[in-house]
This record gives C-alpha cells, structure tokens and sequence, in this order.
C-alpha cells in the first residue's frame, strides 16, 4: 500500500499564510480605530437603506470567493452604518456598554486559542482563571469562601441556571421525573418589574409560564414583601409547590433594588431557594461608596451578575454565582466516555447548561486585573456621577424624575403638556444625536436614560439635555 506523502494544502481564504495574516489582522486594526472614531462623532442610530442592504445581501450566493480585503472594509463599512452604537458616549439605553479594552483584547486572544472550556483536562489555566474570578467576584458579594459557579452567555442563562439548582433542591426526583416529581404544580415568585426573562424559562424547563408569579411592588419598583408572603400563603393553600423567589437587585426599568434582606428571610422561612438577579446592579459591588445597596445580596443561595451589563465586558458575558456547589453538580451531572477530565465539582461542562464553552471569563478577569476593584468602582461611580448631571440639569428645566434609584438609571417625565412620552423618546432617537428609551415605571410610561458608557463626557451630557427638550417641545430641531 503506497504512503501518502503529500496532503492537499490547506484552504489560503481559510488558513491564510503568516505574512497574510499579518497583513490583514494590521488592516483591520487600522480600519477598526479609524471606524470607531468615526462612530463617536456621527449618530447614534443606523443610517443605512436596508432595502439596499438586502439587495446587496443577496448577490452573496457564495459561489465565487471574493477578496478578504474587500470583505473586511465591506463588513465595517455596514456595521459603522447599520447598528444602534452601544459605544457611542450619548448612547443612554439598555444596559449595552462601550466594552473594556482589555475585555476586547481577551476576545482576540480567546478567538486565536480558542480553547474548549468544556473540561478542565483540556483548558486547565482557562477553568482555573475562571473560577479564580468567580471566588473574587462572590467573596465580594460576602458569598462563603466555598462559593462557586461559572461564566454564562447572558443573565438569561445564569437564571435559568438558577431556576434548575432550585427544582433540583426542592425534589431530587425532578432529575429524572421532570415536574412530574412535585406533588403540585410549582410555582415561582419575582416582583413585577423583575426582567420578563423568567417567563422564557418557566417556559423551558416545564413549569409553564403561569407559574411565574409577578408579586406587587411598592409604589417605588420595588418587590413588596408582605405581598409576596400573600402570594405563597395563597399558592400552598391552593396546592402548589413555591420553589423559588427571586430579587431583582437594579431592576431594568428604573434600577430599583427589592429588599433583599426581607426576601431573604421569607424565603428562609418558606425554605425555597433565594435568588438575586444583580444583573446590571451587581457591578455595584465594586464600589465602597455604593455596595451597600446591595445588602443582603449575601444571604442569596444564587445570584445572577452580567459582565456584559455595568461591567462592561464584551456581549456575551455573565456569571452565575451560588454557595450550593454540590447541588450545581448534582443538576449538571452527565457522564460520557470520551471528555478528558470527568471531575464533578470542577469541569464546567459538569456545572452548567452549556456543554462546549468558549473562554468568556477572561474579559473579567483582564478587566479586573487590570482595574482593581477600584478602578471598576471608580468606573461605577463615575457613571452615577453621569446621571447627577443628567438630574440636576432636567430638573432645572422643569422635568420630574419618578425613580429613587441609586444607581445609574433615571426615569424621567417632561414638564406638564409636553406630550406624549412615546412620541418624544421617537424624536430623540430619531435624530441620532442621543439614544434613550421609553420604559413603564409603575405603570406609566417613562423616558428611561441610563448611563452605561464609560467616556461619557460633560459635553455629552449637555448635548443629551438639550436633545431631550427640543424633542419635548416637538422642535423641529431635535434633528439638527
Ligand atoms: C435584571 C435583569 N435580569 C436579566 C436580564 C437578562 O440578561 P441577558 O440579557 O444578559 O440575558 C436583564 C437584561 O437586561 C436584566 O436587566
């Protein structure tokens, strides 16, 4: 049998040679700062036809190559035109930050490694940097030293991580029986301005979307507890199994953080799991001056904090952080021939919803490192400090701010016969100038402007104010 001593060589529009790579990757970079740039100083919003677009979209059939040049100043070109820019500085919106540099650069270092987070045999220092930052990040938030958990794509998934740890503790038979197990139909609670999220995975793991109970708040965006105490007592009444109650800590319309150390202790005494979902407002653990909002974050079985929210990592990036490691291992458990390490209360793969991982902690972890908690509380801080100026100066104008929130979130009303809210947050975003959101606070509607960005400057905040009042006025000029 003849050896085979030549393979064909490998795809160059794939696996380009060094020299090219060297070439294209300066391109970009080059091409990159200079799009960036420019971002800061045009619109916010997008601004190209996407009729065009589509049309241009099409003519890719993918049946001639074309030059990757070409590709790469195409695919800048149309980004710089065709998204809602969460790094521009007048970006005021959901909680989309600018990312951190150093969390772009682990992006690139991740992307060229691209190492499997799966198990630790085949990721060693990646499964140990991770979990070196979730100890860090859960000491912080006085969680015990035996504390655990891992990275997640998005404060979604580290909830729904939570609502399984929660069904698991509560019937061990859930494993294998599904809700089937429960003697009754299960329920769950958070207030009704906690993220809608929940509905999604009541829905995937079972238990229906009507087992979300959306539990009163207080007038202020916060969960009322003596409502929720209702809202169990009436459940077990009427048969249903309650397995979890969840605090929003920094909820998404108005950054209002549910008492925490009141549901912690009904929840104790309902004996349910507690858990806090600090997806933006976590990162307010950086800061001595504010991490006192959080109190009572200490006492949770599970908590949800976004990187990708305020502490401005790159999209996708949260962690899931809970004191019950072994039960984490017991609703992960799996167990295959063929993954290189098998080691219950380490390999992520055994821990969490995802089987293959790319290496997400590492932004944190480059951030942190390169910040220190100060630099991070500093940068939280400063984004309070954003929204001040904001306050004082509408004030000053006549505009009413509904919300008490601490952190970086207002909600804001014009002055009286300015209109309908809807249609000026429409004329705002319209005219590229700023991007702020239309948002329910208790029941009425809202502007919401959230200060996410961190270069964010006084002009800026100048240029937002008077954005907001042209648009209140209906001014033509909102658009100049
Ligand atoms: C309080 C809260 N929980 C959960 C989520 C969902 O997180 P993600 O968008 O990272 O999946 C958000 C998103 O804004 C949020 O504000």
């Amino acid at each position: 049998m003849s050896q085979r001593d030549e393979l064909p060589a490998p795809v160059p529009a794939l696996f380009p040679e060094a020299a090219d790579r060297e070439r294209l990757e300066g391109l970009l970079t080059r091409e990159l700062l200079e799009a960036s740039a420019r971002v800061a100083r045009g619109p916010v919003i997008p601004t190209l036809d996407l009729t065009k677009f589509r049309e241009e979209l099409a003519a890719f059939d993918f049946a001639i190559p074309r030059k990757f040049e070409d590709l790469l100043s195409w695919t800048l070109a149309r980004m710089e035109h065709g998204v809602v820019h969460m790094t521009h500085p007048r970006y005021f919106g959901l909680f989309n930050p600018g990312p951190t540099f150093p969390s772009q650069c682990a992006d690139r270092i991740a992307a060229a490694f691209n190492p499997q987070l799966a198990s630790s045999a085949s990721s060693p220092v990646p499964v140990e940097i991770e979990a070196h930052v979730i100890r860090a990040v859960a000491a912080r938030a006085g969680l015990p030293a035996d504390a655990t958990g891992h990275f997640a794509t998005g404060g979604s998934e580290a909830n729904l991580t939570s609502l399984i740890c929660a069904l698991t503790r509560a019937e061990p038979r859930f494993a294998n029986e599904g809700v089937r197990a429960f003697p009754g139909p299960v329920t769950i609670y958070a207030s009704r301005e906690s993220h809608i999220v929940w509905l999604k995975m009541a829905h995937q793991v079972g238990i229906g979307r009507t087992a979300l109970r959306l539990v009163d708040t207080d007038g202020q965006g916060r969960m009322d507890p003596r409502a929720l105490t209702q809202a169990l007592a009436a459940d077990r009444a009427g048969g249903r199994v309650p397995v979890l109650i969840t605090a929003t800590a920094g909820t998404t319309g108005a950054g209002m953080v549910d008492p925490l150390g009141a549901c912690a202790a009904i929840a104790r005494s309902e004996n349910v799991w507690y858990h806090v979902d600090a997806a933006w407002g976590g990162a307010a653990l950086a800061s001595d001056r504010l991490r006192g909002v959080l109190s009572g974050i200490e006492q949770a079985d599970s908590i949800t904090i976004d990187a990708h929210k305020w502490f401005a990592t790159t999209m996708g990036c949260a962690m899931f952080v809970t004191r019950h490691g072994p039960l984490l291992s017991e609703a992960f458990h799996s167990s295959t021939s063929f993954m290189p390490s098998s080691i219950a209360s380490l390999d992520p793969y055994l821990n969490s919803v995802q089987w293959s991982r790319r290496f997400l902690g590492l932004r944190l972890f480059l951030s942190l490192a390169a910040a220190g908690w100060a630099g991070y509380g500093a940068h939280v801080e400063r984004a309070v400090e954003v929204t001040e100026a904001i306050k004082e100066r509408l004030l000053a104008l006549g505009w009413t701010v509904v919300n008490s929130s601490r952190l970086a979130v207002l909600c804001v009303l014009p002055p009286p016969g300015c209109g309908e809210i809807r249609a000026i947050v429409r004329r705002v975003v319209a005219s590229g100038r700023a991007w702020v959101a239309a948002a329910t606070f208790e029941g009425r509607d809202v502007v919401r402007i959230c200060a996410t960005n961190g270069v964010t400057t006084a002009v800026d905040v100048a240029e937002l104010v008077d954005v907001l009042q042209a648009s209140a006025r209906g001014s033509a000029d909102a658009g100049r």
